[in-house]
């Protein structure tokens, strides 16, 4: 039996092995290969091996000669806001003259000024406005993107952004893993009524978020005609081919938890109400100030605690002892322009698997390149360019779900595969500011050729 594809001669291979997410000294197993080949049917990977030997020992009804090339898995990007419609460039340049991100929001703007324009996007334009966003994630090499809600604050946007990235998922290659996150700000409307405003999370749009994915998880097996009729009328979808393997099963629900986002309390009383619910769970953590949400998410069990750029040591050893991954965002210290960033280094001592991801988001971070994403983390969180690449594959498939199914290139996962032109992977630390990759694979089907 023929296989479909095979990715011979490959300068290196990495394989990336697992199980699970790795911390402390196994952060930097790459799983090097010289001279490796990788064997895909069916959208699986099949084999993965020398070249010498899988070319004698398959025959491949497509051949993909990567010499001089560097073969990984494709990037999963753990923390993302790719969903929203408008931009905040003026905001930009008021942080530039001196304004911060956090005075932005308390006078009305920052993350209510999306929410404005997330809440008059129809679905469509909703689309239209985030589809050049995957492409351009997806040509970075990103094959797999936790998405995020919380541009609606209120149900009927909430399950708009909710429908927006099933029908982004189910129409475009790049695949995604969606994350409630009703409490990302108080809106207007609950303006000094914080409580009030979470009482409604907890109590009408959490569990309609979750009976809602619930749903389309259960037409989904079915055929696309199930799952268009959850969404409105006017939209045709298109069969579902971002991945064969089915998606997770479950949607995480995450809170921002920040001084003049939500308190510590208030985290606590969504994330237990989600934990209820079965989802999976997540926190925006530390990120400007200390409140107590890594060691939050640690006692909960989440998933992953994000951010982290002021999380104090003792949360950190919580987090080590309970599993929790550490999702680390340099890109949006350096959107914005700040220069503290997480104690990676610290965090890879005390045994918590560290993750990244871009935060791609109109306000601190519009940036869809995980290789741009890698070179930032090797400079100002001090990681190993192997260590970045496992927290940008592995750890992060791991902090977004999915880590049984992608993240690594082992037969049997999904055959998610990137080839950098590069001779060595450290030039992807290295080099910065041009696209360094050259074919992205999703579930076995080149899906980018960037060849000049
Ligand atoms: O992760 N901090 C909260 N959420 C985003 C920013 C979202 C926005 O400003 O629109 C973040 O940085
Ligand atoms: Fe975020």
């Amino acid at each position: 039996m023929p296989v479909d594809l095979l990715i011979h001669s490959a300068a290196q291979l990495l394989t990336v092995p697992g199980p699970g997410p790795q911390r402390g000294a196994a952060q930097r197993e790459i799983g090097l290969l010289e001279d490796g080949a990788v064997a895909v049917a069916e959208g699986r990977i099949v084999a993965v091996g020398p070249a010498a030997e899988l070319c004698q020992r398959l025959s491949a009804r497509e051949m993909i000669d990567a010499t001089g090339r560097v073969v990984l898995p494709g990037f999963v990007d753990a923390h993302t806001h790719a969903v929203f419609a408008g931009e905040r460039a003026g905001e930009f340049e008021q942080r530039l003259a001196g304004a911060s991100y956090l005075q932005i929001m308390a006078a009305g703007g920052g993350i209510m000024s999306t929410v404005r324009a997330t809440r008059a996007a129809s679905l469509e334009q909703l689309l239209a406005e985030s589809r050049p966003r995957l492409d351009a994630m997806l040509a970075h090499g990103t094959t797999t993107a936790e998405v995020k809600t919380g541009y609606g604050l209120n149900t009927a946007d909430e399950l708009k952004m909710l429908a927006a990235i099933r029908r982004l998922d189910a129409e475009h290659p790049l695949a995604l893993v969606p994350t409630f996150l009703g409490a990302h700000a108080i809106p207007s409307e609950y303006a000094g009524q914080a409580d009030e405003y979470v009482a409604f999370v907890v109590e009408e749009m959490l569990p309609r978020a979750a009976r809602y994915e619930e749903r389309a998880m259960r037409y989904e097996g079915r055929g696309t005609e199930g799952a268009s009729s959850l969404l409105p009328r006017t939209s045709s979808l298109i069969p579902r081919t971002s991945s064969l393997i089915p998606h997770p099963s479950s949607l995480f629900c995450d809170v921002f938890c920040e001084e003049g986002a939500f308190t510590l309390a208030q985290s606590r009383r969504i994330l237990e109400a989600a934990r209820r619910l079965g989802l999976g769970l997540k926190i925006h953590a530390d990120e400007f100030t200390t409140l107590g949400g890594a060691a939050l998410a640690a006692e909960l069990g989440a998933t992953s605690a994000d951010h982290l750029a002021a999380t104090p040591e003792d949360d950190l050893r919580k987090m080590a002892a309970a599993g929790t991954i550490a999702v680390l965002l340099p890109g949006t210290t350096f959107g914005l322009g700040q220069t503290h960033y997480a104690d990676a280094r610290r965090m890879i001592e005390l045994g918590v698997p560290v993750a990244l991801g871009s935060d791609l988001n109109p306000g601190t971070c519009w940036c869809e390149s995980m290789p741009f994403i890698i070179a930032l983390a090797c400079r100002y969180l001090r990681l190993t360019p192997a260590e970045a690449i496992v927290a940008a594959t592995r750890n992060a498939a791991c902090a977004s779900g999915v880590g049984d199914r992608v993240g690594g290139l082992e037969v049997g996962k999904q055959a998610d595969i990137v080839i950098l032109d590069l001779p060595d992977y450290r030039h992807l630390a290295y080099r910065f500011g041009t696209n360094p990759v050259q074919t992205v694979i999703k579930a076995g089907r080149v899906v980018v050729t960037n060849d000049v």
